[in-house]
């Protein structure tokens, strides 16, 4: 496995023949990470991982300087699942100056988690369009947990015509039901509890759907199992929609495609996102 900056990666991929799968991460890897890096494995001939804690991606308020960097892990863990290269430019290099040209996310980063983050999908879309352009890769793998940034990506890829296949890795749950995220280990007992509403309310969406529902009736059968949940206590709801995957407006009742709803919903003091797709 070879480590190393823009220089180092040109030079790495300027040798190689084969077909790449890029993997982008920002560290801290685990176990998602993982399922990512095996997919991609299995994807390509090669696997390039970055990592890479983009500064343009966080807002005022967030700690960019805080955030985890456990580099001899995350190289162990790259190792371990076979990865070729591992991209980790310093900042400097990415950027040596502030960016004065970057990508806009456009209406669709201005909703759900990018009217609560904004600027962050113009942050993290550039930091993608510079990686696709740095790796040149054939594949690249995102997880559907972070959907709008998925979203987003699919559309940048569509709309700026990159050359390359996007494939996207089902969320990952828990044996209740939880999807995984690092936020889990924030929840105490009651949190997590209380959390379950969220899968509660997608999977009661889902079974109205397989009846032959429509977005009005699906989009209300999750509404009440998080509605009886905040009556409860210890959950509140940031936002629930169902929404046209193409461009994240919400769906009209006579919506006909593909469709997602988003759920974002604090407990006890963690907000937590997740989400599910359907078609109509
Ligand atoms: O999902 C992430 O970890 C980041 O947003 C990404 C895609 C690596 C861009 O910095």
């Amino acid at each position: 496995m070879e480590i190393g900056g823009i220089q180092a990666l040109r030079a790495w991929r300027k040798g190689q023949s084969g077909t790449v799968a890029l993997v982008p991460t920002m560290g801290a890897l685990h176990s998602g990470h993982q399922a990512l890096m095996d997919r991609a494995r299995e994807s390509a001939d090669l696997v390039v991982t970055s990592i890479f804690v983009n500064p343009l991606q966080f807002g005022a308020d967030e700690d960019f300087v805080k955030y985890p960097r456990p580099f001899t892990a995350d190289k162990a863990l790259c190792e371990e699942a076979g990865v070729d290269f591992v991209f980790a430019p310093a900042v400097g290099e990415m950027y040596p100056s502030a960016p004065e040209v970057r990508v806009s996310s456009g209406r669709m980063g201005e909703v759900f988690e990018g009217a609560a983050r904004p600027g962050h999908f113009d942050g993290v879309l550039t930091v993608v369009a510079k990686l696709f352009t740095l790796v040149k890769p054939d594949i690249a793998v995102f997880g559907l947990k972070d959907i709008q940034q998925y979203c987003l990506v699919r559309r940048m890829i569509e709309d700026l015509n990159f050359d390359l296949e996007l494939v996207g890795l089902p969320v990952v749950r828990d044996p209740d039901g939880l999807a995984m995220s690092s936020r889990n280990t924030f929840l105490n007992a009651e949190d997590r509890s209380a959390a379950l509403a969220i899968p509660r309310a997608l999977e009661a969406a889902v079974e109205v759907a397989s009846q032959g529902a429509g977005p009005g009736d699906v989009e209300r059968a999750a509404r009440v199992v998080l509605d009886a949940a905040v009556t409860a206590g210890g959950i509140d709801v940031d936002y629930l929609s169902l929404v046209d995957a193409g461009n994240l407006q919400p769906c009209p009742n006579d919506f006909r495609g593909s469709a997602l709803l988003l759920v974002s919903a604090i407990a006890g003091a963690t907000r937590l996102i997740d989400n599910a797709p359907f078609e109509f």
